[in-house]
This record gives C-alpha cells, sequence and structure tokens, in this order.
C-alpha cells in the first residue's frame, strides 16, 4: 500500500492532492485537519488543530503508525494560514505565533516525527513535500509572518535533506510553491485592503482574469511528479512550473 499523510485535506490544494492521491487503487491517505470533508473507503481523518501546539504534540503518534506493508510513505505538508493581512508594526504579536505554529512549528514536529517512526524503512521510497510559497523568496508587503515561516520552512527542508543524505537514508526532502491557485487562502487575499497590502489589485485581477490554477490541475501536477522517480541534482526548493 502507498500511504500518504496530507495535512490541511478538507478543502482547497490539499483536499485536491488527497482526492488525485486516492485515484490510484493501491493507495491510502490520512487527513489531518480542523474538519473532514472526504468520504472514501481508503480516506481516514485525523481531526486536528496545527495551532493546538499541546494537541499536535498529544496526537503526533496516530499520525505516524507502524506501516509493515507499506511500499511507499509521504508526509505533504500542505496545511497552511496566511493569517491576519497587515504590516508588521500594525499587527497583534499573537499573529506571529498563530502563522509559525501552522506554517512551520507543526510541519517540523510531523517531518521529525516521521523521520523517526520511518527511517529505518529503508527498502521503500519515502518522501517528505512541504508546499511553501513564491513569498519565501521575495518580500510581499501585508505577508510578513507568512513569507517568514515559508522561508523557515525552505530552509528546514534543505537542512534536513542535507542530514538524510549524510545517513544515505535515501528519504526525499522538497518544499514546492504551488503558485497561485484558485482556493479559500485566495478569497482571503481578495478581502484585503490596498493600504494593508500595495499588491491588493493585481492579486484580485488575477482572480478576474482567470489567472488561478484549478486545484484539482495543480494536485495533478504534484502527483504526476511525485510518481517520477528522482532526477540527479533536482533542486530541493521547488516552483510548480519546475517540475
Ligand atoms: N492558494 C494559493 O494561491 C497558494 C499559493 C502559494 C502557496 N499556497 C500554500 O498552499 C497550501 C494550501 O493552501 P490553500 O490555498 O489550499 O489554503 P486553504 O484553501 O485556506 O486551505 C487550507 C487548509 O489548511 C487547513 N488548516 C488551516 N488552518 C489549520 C489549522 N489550524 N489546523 C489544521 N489545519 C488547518 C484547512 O483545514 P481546516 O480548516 O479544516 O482545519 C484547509 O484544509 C498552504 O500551505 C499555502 O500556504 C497556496
Amino acid at each position: 500500500m502507498h500511504y500518504y499523510i496530507i495535512t490541511g485535506a478538507s478543502r482547497g490544494l490539499g483536499k485536491a492532492l488527497a482526492e488525485e492521491a486516492l485515484k490510484q487503487p493501491d493507495t491510502s491517505v490520512l487527513g489531518v485537519s480542523r474538519h473532514a470533508t472526504i468520504t472514501h473507503e481508503r480516506y481516514q481523518h485525523q481531526p486536528l488543530d496545527l495551532s493546538d501546539m499541546l494537541a499536535v504534540q498529544n496526537n503526533l503518534y496516530k499520525l505516524f503508525p507502524a506501516r509493515p506493508d507499506a511500499t511507499s510513505l509521504t508526509l505533504i505538508n500542505n496545511a497552511g494560514v496566511l493569517g491576519e493581512i497587515g504590516y508588521v508594526g500594525e499587527l497583534p504579536n499573537e499573529h506571529f505565533e498563530f502563522v509559525f505554529d501552522v506554517n512551520v512549528v507543526a510541519p517540523a514536529m510531523l517531518m521529525n516525527t516521521f523521520l523517526s517512526a520511518y527511517g529505518s524503512q529503508t527498502s521503500i521510497p519515502r518522501t517528505i513535500l512541504n508546499i511553501s510559497s513564491g513569498a519565501a523568496q521575495r518580500p510581499i508587503d501585508g505577508w510578513g509572518a507568512y513569507g517568514a515561516s515559508k522561508a523557515a520552512l525552505d530552509a528546514l527542508t534543505r537542512t534536513a535533506q542535507k542530514e538524510q543524505d549524510l545517513r544515505s537514508s535515501g528519504i526525499r526532502l522538497r518544499s514546492l510553491s504551488p503558485g497561485v491557485v484558485d482556493t479559500a487562502m485566495q478569497e482571503h487575499i481578495r478581502t484585503a485592503d490596498e493600504q494593508d497590502f500595495s499588491e491588493a489589485t493585481r492579486f484580485s485581477g488575477l482572480y478576474s482574469e482567470g489567472q488561478l490554477a484549478q486545484p484539482e490541475v495543480t494536485a495533478g501536477k504534484i502527483l504526476a511528479w511525485l510518481h517520477r522517480p528522482t532526477t540527479n541534482g533536482e533542486e530541493i526548493v521547488l516552483r510548480i512550473d519546475s517540475i
């Protein structure tokens, strides 16, 4: 059985990734988010609030049980939040903690536990894919915590891949910017004021001009890439148009 653990599987890109994975008959998906929206005989759901660190720590063991029959194991850290859109200096301090908890601390704990639980299953492909953002690479005003959190996720991915290479574990870690995708996160972006986010008009234009990708299309590209063997010298931090 090919096992996937996908966070944020209740809607948007995560739901599309779970549904795309389930199209393969020999695949089982464990979705992790606050709400459950997928009904499928090979889908299991773990309700979890990834901003509640105590709940994450107490439930981690449920996400990574022994899988002796696994033919592959894949963790997709997809859940992410933008949080309140606004400038540093004009936000409640809790905002930074919330965004970093969901976007960095929880994914780091899931990566840590995945590597610890499945590190010894050396005969099968094991992959961790962290969903990042172009905001990690360029400053987008109003998205400070979000961009910084995704940059941290990229750095963690690079470091953990180096460590796994030094251990010769064969485990593949990547982070991937999915491009602009037509999801609730983009709806949230379109509610922002130009004075809190100078690109508000540009992002509304992307939507009205039909330039957002549909989640199913992006998920299809990501799953097709995951199914292909790794190419030599592949970058660790990837963009959707480079896979
Ligand atoms: N959409 C884009 O244009 C875009 C661009 C670049 C990067 N991304 C990245 O792509 C990923 C998916 O984004 P999306 O656009 O699909 O977002 P979305 O539509 O807002 O969906 C977010 C998912 O994350 C889950 N989630 C949010 N807060 C959570 C929490 N506290 N605990 C557990 N789960 C939580 C949600 O589930 P529940 O509400 O059920 O908990 C939902 O399933 C994110 O990492 C995002 O940063 C998106």
